[in-house]
């Protein structure tokens, strides 16, 4: 017999969750009836045909969206409920977001550019310069941190963004379609960021069309017509060390939220 699995709690869980866009003829179920559970430290590709609902799970799992129908449970937060105040916070400090088209502000330097969820978090100045410095180091961008996206190759560009996603330090990274204006060498790059930042502990889901990018996952959770129709595991859920917890200084999630995360 194998030893005891300790429980774990899930990192998302959604409950039968419905959504639903449009009414009367125009109606459209972009998810029917989607439950599935992502426990820390998974890495999953999501994977399906255009119009079978990865966006749409997407938006709902990054809290951008809220279900029709269904619950969603959220590191042990029921978030299905929740005012955009409390969403916006959570989003904040449990997700970092990365997106196909890179979504730089291109005034801004890379530097100021990662710096910027942290403004509005209300970081101080020099613990932000020194935490994006971090990030960008961590997706190898030290020689960069000054240029402004318009004198990146794309593949820096989703870098940045990347650095961007996890200068807060979120326990979940989420991307959409994240190599899908790269080429190969570049893809390849973002991929192994997604591989270390899963090893560091995170949680990452990333949605692809391509094979390519899904054979790096350790799931593959494959969507049709707005509902999952594979469930597979390819490779161990190993346990890595949790995230380490944000610096004190970085502001915690309101005590009506629960607080600081354990
Ligand atoms: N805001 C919206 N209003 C109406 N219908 C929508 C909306 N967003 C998505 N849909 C519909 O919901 C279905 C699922 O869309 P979704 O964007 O989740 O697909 P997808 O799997 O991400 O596709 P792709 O691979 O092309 O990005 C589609 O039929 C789409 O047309
Ligand atoms: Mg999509």
């Amino acid at each position: 017999m194998t030893a005891v699995a300790r429980p774990r709690r899930p990192v998302i869980s959604l409950h039968d969750v419905w959504k639903t866009y449009g009414m009367g003829e125009a109606r459209v179920h972009a998810l029917r009836d989607v439950s599935v559970r992502i426990d820390r430290g998974d890495y999953v590709a999501v994977m399906g045909p255009s119009g079978s609902g990865k966006t749409t799970f997407m938006n709902i799992v990054s809290c951008m969206d809220a279900p029709t129908r269904g619950r969603y449970i959220l590191e042990g937060y029921d978030v299905t409920d929740l005012e955009e105040r409390d969403l916006a916070e959570i989003r904040n400090h449990l997700i970092g977001l990365v997106f196909q088209s890179f979504n730089l502000l291109p005034r801004l330097s890379a530097l100021e550019n990662v710096e910027l969820p942290l403004v509005y978090a209300g970081v101080a100045r020099k613990l932000r310069r020194s935490m994006a410095l971090d990030a960008l180091e961590a997706v190898g961008l030290s020689s960069r941190v000054r240029h402004r996206p318009t004198e990146l190759s794309g593949g820096q560009q989703q870098r940045v963004a990347i650095a961007r996603a996890i200068v807060g330090n979120p326990p979940l990274v989420l991307a959409d379609e994240p190599t899908g204006n790269l080429a190969t060498a570049q893809a390849d790059e973002v991929l192994d960021i997604f591989s270390s930042l899963n090893a560091d502990g995170r949680t990452v889901v990333v949605i692809t069309h391509e094979p390519a990018v899904g054979e790096r996952a350790k799931r593959i959770v494959r969507f049709s017509d707005g509902r999952i129709v594979d469930d597979r595991r390819v490779a161990a859920r190993v346990g890595p060390p949790p995230v380490p917890r944000p610096r004190s200084e970085v502001a915690s999630l309101p005590a009506r939220l629960g607080g600081a995360r354990a």
